[in-house]
């Protein structure tokens, strides 16, 4: 079995955070999101993965590399245009050969990894598994309509969705879904869609199982989503610390602190993440916090938020809650006169104050 993983889109609703970033590329719990992806193949033991990305952009093969060190075998597959879902598996059909294959949409993220998807299309002799997810709202995604534990149609972000069911981004074909996307047509948004794949399968009689899941996340379009992505890891992490803690601080809960960090008189309540070489010193960290590397928070409080690398937050007064923070951000108590709050931000950043 062999992986294939989407890499491209130009990831608006995840601005400004993509204004500088590949969506793909941003840590969730300290790990590119791309990451999950490749590790969840890795653990399923499939080690040869094709990742299709922009043609016009190398930041994923740069940052990704070959693959050597996440122990897997990475074939880059440029896709010239955003043709769609289908498209990328047509794309890819020289790299898939006759295996069959996990298609992963590289901005998806599921608790518990792949194993069991695998076994289950497996153990079914199935041309297609896929995975649903309940979710608030289907008409955004792809809907399935099931009768019995059957699945009878599906439908790309149907306006009357016939179930409360969404096709997650994680699915695995054998080489029927080949003769699907090389004759099903181009939709009405310009795209060959990855539901006209399925119904193809269907109406052909081909054998289509799928799994529901839990612990599913993908960006819908709000603007804290990452928190939640970051939630649900963070929910599943084990304690261990690499960093220093001195004797006046207070760790609890599943902490994890890397190589160089310093915790100083400050009171860590987990699940929370902390990159290497961060210094937090006289301050709280409550749960549901990532911290990423090289970052100082100082005389603060920090809680239920998401900081990239490079971040400073030095005697802000005020609890720092349900926050996302990009590479390089400083939040520091102003001094001089007049007292008054300073802003220096770039395009679509958002500011609460109370
Ligand atoms: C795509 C698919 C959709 C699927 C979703 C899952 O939607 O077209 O069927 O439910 O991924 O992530 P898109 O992300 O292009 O809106």
């Amino acid at each position: 079995m062999k992986a294939l993983i989407t890499s491209g889109g130009r990831g608006t609703r995840l601005r400004p955070l993509t204004h500088t970033q590949n969506k793909h590329l941003i840590p969730i719990a300290n790990k590119p999101i791309l990451y999950y992806a490749i590790d969840y193949c890795r653990e399923a033991g499939i080690t040869e993965i094709g990742i299709v990305y922009n043609a016009d952009s190398d930041a994923v093969p740069k940052a990704i590399g070959d693959g050597s060190e996440r122990g897997v075998k990475i074939t880059y597959i440029p896709q010239e245009a955003p043709l769609g879902l289908g498209h990328v598996i047509k794309v890819s059909q020289e790299f898939i050969g006759n295996d069959s294959f996990v298609f992963y949409l590289g901005d998806n993220m599921v608790v518990g990894g792949l194993k069991r998807f695998i076994k289950a299309f497996e153990k079914a002799n199935s041309n297609c598994h896929l995975t649903l997810a309940k979710v608030k709202e289907p008409q955004r995604f792809g809907v399935p309509e099931i009768k019995g534990k059957r699945i009878t149609k599906i439908e790309e972000k149907p306006e009357r969705p016939k179930s409360d069911f969404a096709v997650s981004g994680i699915y695995i074909y054998d080489t029927s879904i080949f003769e699907a996307v090389n004759n099903i047509d181009f939709s009405h948004r310009g795209e060959l869609e990855i539901s006209d794949a399925h119904q193809y399968l269907l109406d052909k009689g081909y054998k289509l199982t799928y799994s529901e899941i839990t612990g599913w996340w993908k960006d819908t379009g709000k603007p804290y989503d990452l928190l939640e992505a970051n939630r649900l890891i963070l929910d599943n992490i084990h304690a261990d610390i690499k960093g220093k803690i001195d004797d006046d601080s207070l760790v609890t809960g599943n902490v994890q602190i890397e190589k160089g960090s310093q915790i100083i008189n400050s009171v860590i309540r987990g699940p929370v993440v902390i990159g290497k070489n961060s210094i937090i010193e006289n301050s709280y960290i409550g749960p549901f916090t990532s911290i990423n590397d090289n970052c100082i928070i100082k005389n603060s409080e920090v809680e239920f938020s998401l900081l990239l690398k490079e971040c400073r937050v030095i005697d802000v007064h005020i609890r720092i809650e349900h926050s996302l923070l990009g590479n390089d951000v400083e939040i520091i108590k102003s001094h001089g006169k007049p007292s008054t709050h300073h802003f220096f931000i770039g395009d679509q950043s958002r500011v609460e104050l109370i």
